[in-house]
């Protein structure tokens, strides 16, 4: 087929695109063993190391999605909302005649694409937000670590005593309400990390499908930015 290289993704999207990879891929793996810290005997201090670290890297996922999120408001290519999600009119029938003609080729998402996105940036944005309040009812680390500390302080004054684990100025029925005050959010944290371990490999299977379809070299394009694509790519 006659084919054209066409410039398709921006740089910030490919760097988000494979630090958002390297991120998520080290923050289950991460989270993996702390939900099964128990059954692997994993000590106290070992928790708070392990959940330190999964703090430590859900910082550069958080910001790394924040980044991207402002692109979606203010970039000007196919990382913006308008091109990339599928809220608007006539999706559904576009989204119909995907699915029956094989031969369509999108330069930035296809239809099935845009509500994978969707998805994705939805529960990863659960999962920044719930997991920066976690941060902080649990090992009592920024944005909101410090609140939490002397929400359930007994002495205002030695906020830096309260640690982790520990019951050294803590006043103990505030500390059951912050507990009961995080239940949600750690809910919906375990939750859409569930979420992600289906969509993930769907959204993976879903590009091998489209490029074994498209043949436009979809994955080196995410590195590239470059697609390659038949002289007169339909939207
Ligand atoms: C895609 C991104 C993420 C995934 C897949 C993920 C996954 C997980 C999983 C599976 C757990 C274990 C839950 C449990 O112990 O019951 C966990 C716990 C935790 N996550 Fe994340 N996480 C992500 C992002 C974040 C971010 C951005 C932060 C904060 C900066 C964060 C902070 C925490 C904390 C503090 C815990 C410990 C909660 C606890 O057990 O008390 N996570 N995460």
């Amino acid at each position: 087929m006659n084919r054209e290289a066409i410039k398709v993704w921006s740089a910030p999207i490919r760097v988000f695109h494979w630090v958002n990879v390297i991120a998520i891929l080290l923050l289950i793996v991460i989270g993996l063993i702390i939900l099964n810290g128990k059954t692997l005997g994993i000590t106290s201090d070992g928790k708070v190391l392990l959940k330190t670290l999964h703090v430590t890297v859900g910082y550069v996922f958080a910001l790394n999605l924040f980044v991207r999120l402002i692109f979606g408001l203010i970039g000007s290519g196919y990382e913006r909302f308008g091109k990339m999600l599928p809220f608007y009119q006539g999706f559904s029938r576009e989204l119909m005649h995907f699915f029956r003609n094989k031969d369509t080729v999108h330069k930035g998402h296809n239809p099935a694409g845009k509500l994978m996105i969707a998805a994705m940036l939805l529960l990863m944005s659960v999962q920044a937000a719930s997991g920066l309040i976690l941060a902080g009812t649990d090992i009592y680390y920024p944005p909101f670590g410090n609140y939490f500390a002397k929400s359930i302080a007994v002495d205002q004054a030695q906020v830096q005593q309260i640690r982790p684990y520990s019951k050294e100025n803590v006043n103990v029925q505030k500390y059951k309400a912050m507990r009961a005050f995080r239940k949600p959010f750690i809910t919906a944290h375990v939750y859409a990390f569930y979420g992600l371990l289906i969509l993930i490999p769907l959204h993976v299977a879903g590009v091998i499908v489209a490029e074994r379809r498209e043949k436009s070299a979809l994955v080196s394009g995410m590195i590239s930015g470059i697609k390659y694509l038949p002289k007169k790519p339909k939207e």
